[in-house]
């Protein structure tokens, strides 16, 4: 069969690798795709927020599955899209993934399904929200409503900056994403991501995540999109996966389907696990990054018989074969280092050449994840973004697995790059 991956980035590298290795998949295309996916199958210059042109580009290739990475597409209806076409998408609809794209959505459909989570307001008015702030303790949680590149959450520790925050949100920071504003409660704890393939109906969940968001060793510094992961993360016990599933998942995935607007794809549920037990951070309506990266890794069967079925369902009854497909039982200790731009999140000089990739491909059990990267007129690799490369190694344990991703690190030469040099520290 033929599979079309949706995005270009580290997430959507490590998604096209994996399915390329399926005994039943004969071709990957990619778009737009990176050059490390590239070197997996045919890319094409299309965007995919183009929905007209993605439609001409699926009418031409004519994929047996689609596989939509990023989330920016799926809010705008993508998957719908294609969907209309005639064919088969992994990825939720415009509707159902506005548990991303709208957090006042998103706290609204947990309040209704009763799902644990901090206790909030939207507010569109600002006299409004400034009352409400009044009423909640530091710190204080103020969130643009809409998509702002992971940029939308700010965490205030006196009522003075909570109140020049959403200020300055309601009043345009994030544009048409802030006119409206969630303040949430505070909630004290170790986050954790939870991976779950569904098709509406039927659940397969992967192994715990753990990404590392901030910037600076000891997770201090700024917030990124995420400089580092590994998997399986111990603080997600039996005990908190299960009540994950019971209280969030189940409620959400049936309360969606009772209000017609089934989920189909991956759910992300990032988790804070709290005294009182798992709380829901965010939904996202796709895979993380870098957490895609090692769940790739780190399964060591075939993943394109679980995406096809949640695609065109039926995992109700071979959720149980299908995770052995996976290999769900078998999942090896895996870690991604990412290297980013010197200067990200801020601001970062593009063109810088990277070499010696093939050097940490080389080493064992190491695969190194193209995101922000590009060849320059003469062929070079070159930086182009602030998160560039994920280097991604499995181990028989997590150590043994984060040793050899630092060691495929070590052997790319790049000045102008970084890292974190503590990737899994809390695990290890
Ligand atoms: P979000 O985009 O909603 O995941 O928020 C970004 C980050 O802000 C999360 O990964 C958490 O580290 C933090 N955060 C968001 N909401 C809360 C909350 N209610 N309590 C504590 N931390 C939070
Ligand atoms: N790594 C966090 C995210 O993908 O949102």
């Amino acid at each position: 069969m033929k599979v079309l991956v949706v995005g270009s980035g580290g997430r959507e590298h490590a998604l096209a690798w994996k399915i390329a290795q399926s005994e039943i998949v004969d071709e990957v295309f990619c778009v737009p795709g990176n050059p490390g996916m590239d070197e997996i199958g045919p890319c094409f210059d299309v965007d995919p927020m183009d929905l007209h042109k993605m439609q001409e580009l699926v009418l031409q290739v004519v994929p047996d599955l689609i596989v939509i990475g990023p989330e920016a597409p799926l809010a705008v209806g993508l998957s719908d899209a294609l969907r209309a076409r005639g064919f088969d998408v992994f990825g939720p609809s415009e509707k159902a993934a506005q548990l991303e794209s709208s957090k006042g959505f998103s706290k609204d459909i947990m309040k209704r399904f009763d799902i644990p989570t901090a206790a909030y307001g939207r507010f569109t008015d600002l006299t409004e929200a400034l009352d409400f702030l009044e009423t909640m303790d530091a710190p204080y949680v103020i969130k643009a409503d809409g998509l702002a590149a992971g940029k939308g959450v700010v965490i205030c520790d006196t009522l003075e900056q909570a109140e020049d925050e959403v200020e300055a949100m309601m009043t345009g920071k994030f544009g048409d994403a802030s006119a409206e504003v969630v303040i949430e409660e505070f909630m004290e704890g170790e986050e954790a991501s939870i991976f779950v393939l569904t098709d509406g109906e039927g659940a397969i969940y992967l192994p715990p995540a753990q990404d590392h968001k901030r910037v600076g060793d000891g997770d201090v510094g700024l917030n990124t999109g995420g400089m580092g992961s590994y998997a399986p993360a111990p603080v997600v016990t039996t005990r908190v996966m299960e009540l994950v599933q019971t209280l969030i998942v189940e409620p959400l995935l049936s309360g969606m389907a009772d209000e017609d607007m089934p989920y189909q794809g991956v759910l992300y549920v990032g988790i804070m696990v709290t005294a009182s037990g798992p709380k829901v951070v965010e939904f996202n309506a796709r895979f993380g990054d870098p957490e895609c990266q090692v769940l790739m890794a780190g399964l060591p069967g075939d993943i394109v018989p679980a995406l096809l079925t949640c695609a065109t369902g039926g995992l109700v009854h071979g959720h149980r074969e299908i995770s052995d497909m996976m290999g769900v039982n078998r999942f090896q200790p895996s870690a991604c280092v990412v290297m980013a731009t010197k200067g990200y999140p801020e601001s970062y000089a593009k063109g810088s050449i990277i070499e010696n990739v093939s050097a940490a491909n080389g080493i064992d059990d190491v695969t190194v994840f193209h995101a922000g990267t590009d060849k320059d007129s003469d062929g070079k690799l070159i930086a182009v973004g602030g998160r560039v490369l994920g280097v991604t190694a499995t181990g028989k344990d997590l150590r043994a697995a984060v040793d050899s991703a630092y060691a495929g690190v070590e052997a790319i030469d790049w000045p102008e790059g970084f890292y974190r040099k503590d990737i899994g520290w809390r695990a290890l």
